[in-house]
């Protein structure tokens, strides 16, 4: 149990200690030396994290906590290919999709990387002949247009890249093909792509580690069909259709050639796959070579965890910086606020992560986890945030912790764009911390108590910030990394298994039957609340389907 670990328990005391003190305190005067104790650089990224509610004290027992939850053991474990995701039987061996090609990586004593490398070659190929013009339609037309049919982490992690890198997408020299990635089982979604489609110049990924995930099926099934339907024959299917996945017999079985297939491995988790041959989309978007670079960023930040102490070692620090949020200030909620339109849904990706990953309440062992597990992870591009939600942050009656990242140098330039980009960053991290007291108010020659009751921002809130020079796909990489690494830790200190995810087949499971009496059939048996639903529903998809 976490809770009986020593460091937890001194930690307890030690917040009871600290947990009034205004953080600004500790800026007063000359703080430099508390910025130079508590940032650090790591991979092309820098993290300012002196804006937390943390003392040299606190910060000593996040580190003895993390020692004693076994971090650095786990962490060995990992890289070392052992069955960490217990409750599947699996390794988890991400790390091993991005290490170099002479790397001792095993799986149940199988060396993987030949079967890696072999596979990286057949992206470089296959993505080099689609940009080039090389690979043509069954019409003999070049493609244009590239849809990446998946969900989860066969989508969010490839559809973040492709966004955050479209900055280099003709970089190689080569015209950069459109990217559509189309997700949702509701129709919208491909009928609102399609209309945009030329059928003679679109390939397909269908991108499923299972292939058998319902949304990327009926998707798929779909797309089939319109290519059918606009004049293109079964036999030329193959040169508008390819596969990403772990299981050949189910894309045999739907038809897709297992020579146009990029294979994965079971050993690598959904929302730990773009570096695999999910990433082909990205391979397509930005070159083979921005991929290959994304890698080396990822690779870079594990030799950093795998290799920095514990005390200088980001991912850790970031982990336990939460862990203290989570478990001791109570703090249910953390945002992500990347200040890049570019790192726009690089939130969505790590809810899915974070959330998939550390959204659990049982122990490795099987007890019920007697410590809150992952908050709700959520938030948007900046300054956007700024006008949405961010009252909220400053004045709100709740605490949230925040993360901003941010680029120095912008993606695409415009003048004078980007300083303000970036004042706005640092002006939230700074009022966050700061605050404005009623004081302050009336020394600036405010005399309405009302008023100024209503101005008065507590401050004291907690965040980190990111900074990277340029957006590259390789500093992308290392902070994609970091933040796997990041729930890593978090999940070895709640004792608990971060790459299984049981949590999202009941509802799957239930779908099933209600599917089948939506489409008219019997009606089974179901709580009054869900009988009213699916009544109300038949009622009006009855009359839709007699019209
Ligand atoms: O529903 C959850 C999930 O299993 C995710 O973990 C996974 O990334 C996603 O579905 C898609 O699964 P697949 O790649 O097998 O289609």
């Amino acid at each position: 149990m976490p809770t009986d670990l020593h460091a937890w328990n001194a930690l307890l005391h030690h917040h009871d200690a600290i947990r009034d003190t205004q953080m600004r305190e500790w800026f007063e005067g000359d703080a430099a030396p508390r910025v130079a104790q508590f940032s650090l650089e790591a991979a092309g990224l820098y993290l300012d994290y002196s804006k937390n509610r943390i003392t040299p004290e606190t910060f000593g027992l996040l580190m003895q906590l993390a020692e004693e939850a076994g971090v650095s053991r786990r962490r060995d474990a990992m890289f070392a290919g052992e069955h960490i995701n217990a409750t599947e039987d699996r390794a988890a061996l991400h790390v091993a999709l991005r290490a170099a090609a002479n790397a001792p990586f095993k799986v149940d004593g199988k060396p993987v990387m030949p079967d890696i490398q072999s596979v990286l070659v057949r992206m470089r190929s296959f993505a080099g002949r689609v940009r080039s013009g090389d690979w043509k339609g069954a019409s003999g037309k070049p493609i244009t247009d590239i849809v990446n049919i998946g969900i989860g982490g066969s989508d969010l992690g490839p559809r973040m890249v492709c966004r955050a890198l479209s900055h280099l997408a003709d970089a190689d020299g080569n015209a950069a093909p459109r990217m559509h990635f189309v997700s949702n089982v509701d129709g919208t979604e491909l009928a609102e792509t399609l209309v945009r489609l030329d059928p003679h110049q679109t390939l397909v990924i269908v991108c499923s580690k299972t292939f058998t995930t319902l949304e990327t099926m009926a998707n798929a099934c779909s797309m089939r069909e319109w290519f059918l339907a606009s004049g293109v024959a079964q036999s030329g299917l193959a040169r508008h259709f390819v596969a990403v996945s772990t299981n050949v017999d189910a894309v045999r079985k739907f038809g897709i050639d297992p020579a146009n297939m990029f294979e994965f491995w079971d050993w690598i988790g959904g929302r730990f796959s773009l570096w695999s041959s999910v990433g082909l989309s990205i391979a397509l978007a930005v070159g083979f070579n921005a991929f290959a670079d994304l890698l080396a960023g990822g690779r870079a930040m594990d030799e950093h965890f795998r290799t920095a102490p514990i005390e200088r070692n980001m991912p850790v620090i970031m982990g336990m910086l939460g862990i203290w949020y989570r478990n001791f200030f109570s703090l249910p909620t953390t945002c992500m606020a990347p200040y890049s339109t570019s790192l726009e849904l690089f939130p969505a990706f790590l809810q899915q992560l974070e959330m998939e990953s550390n959204g659990k309440s049982v122990q490795l062992d099987g007890r019920r986890v007697r410590a809150h597990t992952s908050p709700v992870v959520w938030g948007t591009a900046g300054t956007n945030g700024q006008h949405a939600y961010f009252q909220q942050i400053h004045q709100g009656s709740q605490i949230v912790p925040v993360d901003f990242v941010a680029p120095l140098v912008p993606p695409r330039k415009l003048s004078g764009h980007h300083a303000k980009l970036l004042a706005n960053c640092f002006a939230q991290a700074e009022a966050l911390m700061r605050g404005r007291s009623a004081d302050e108010l009336r020394a600036a020659g405010m005399t309405d108590e009302l008023r100024i009751a209503h101005m008065v921002f507590e401050g004291n809130r907690p965040s980190n910030t990111l900074l990277m020079e340029d957006l590259t796909p390789h500093v992308l990489g290392a902070l994609i990394a970091l933040y796997e690494h990041r729930t890593f830790v978090q999940g070895v200190v709640w004792n608990i298994n971060s790459f299984d995810q049981w949590g999202v087949e009941l509802g799957k499971i239930l779908a099933r039957p209600i599917e089948a009496e939506l489409s008219g059939g019997a009606v089974g048996q179901h709580d009054a609340s869900t009988a009213t639903l699916i009544a109300r529903a038949r009622a009006v998809l009855g009359s839709e389907n007699e019209a």
